[in-house]
């Protein structure tokens, strides 16, 4: 099966319904996409297909057969993702970084939508999971990529992914139990492309 990966034609030697992030990080070696929940909960796992941000461990190959698909390892190739990721430098938002690729591929699929996104724009899109909480940073570089920085509240107005978050009709209650994230969820607005959409 062929894909088209980051602007490359890529052959693998797949099923048609093993998940995209399988391929990436095992068959290709891209492992700048991480595995978190697999349940699409996390956010983990987050690419762009056809520019949409899509949970990549519940999509399978033959979902995206005919898509263009972007990695975090290409995200800087194009203006925007290269302006979400300096904002995410400029507000040293990552900690451990585990989750910062899925959350760069969140943010940059808002942008591409909407230019000057909104705080409820912000809050419904912005849903991944962070177990460091950097949640007031990724506001802080969400703000500053839509133009609204002078009206930052210093964390108190808009509260994103606090663990427990309501957002967008999506109802989340996560807690890491012995070193397992588990999530409980009421919906989501990601895209997914596989059974695991909710
Ligand atoms: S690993 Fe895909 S959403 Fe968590
Ligand atoms: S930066 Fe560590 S999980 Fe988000």
């Amino acid at each position: 099966m062929k894909l088209r990966i980051n602007d490359k034609e890529m052959e693998v030697d797949a099923e048609g319904d093993t998940p995209l992030l399988w391929v990436l990080r095992d068959d290709l070696g891209m492992t700048g996409t991480k595995y978190g929940c697999g349940l699409a909960q996390c956010g983990a796992c987050s690419v762009l297909v056809d520019g949409v941000v899509t949970r990549s461990c519940v999509t399978p190959l033959d979902a995206v057969a005919s898509s263009a698909i972007t990695t975090i390892e290409a995200i800087e190739e194009t203006d925007l993702g290269k302006r979400v990721v300096d904002a995410w430098i400029r507000h040293q938002v990552p900690q451990c970084g585990y989750c910062q690729s899925g959350q760069v591929m969140a943010a940059t699929s808002l942008l591409s939508e909407t230019a000057k996104p909104s705080d409820d724009d912000i809050r419904a899109a912005m849903i991944n999971l962070c177990r460091c909480g950097t949640y007031n940073a990724i506001k802080a570089a969400m703000k500053d990529l839509a133009g609204t920085s002078e009206h930052a509240d210093g964390g108190e107005g808009m509260d994103i992914g606090t663990g427990a978050m309501v957002a967008g009709g999506v109802a989340v209650a996560a807690a890491a139990v012995g070193g397992t994230l588990a999530v409980r969820s009421s919906g989501r607005n990601n895209k997914t492309g596989g059974e695991g959409d909710a």
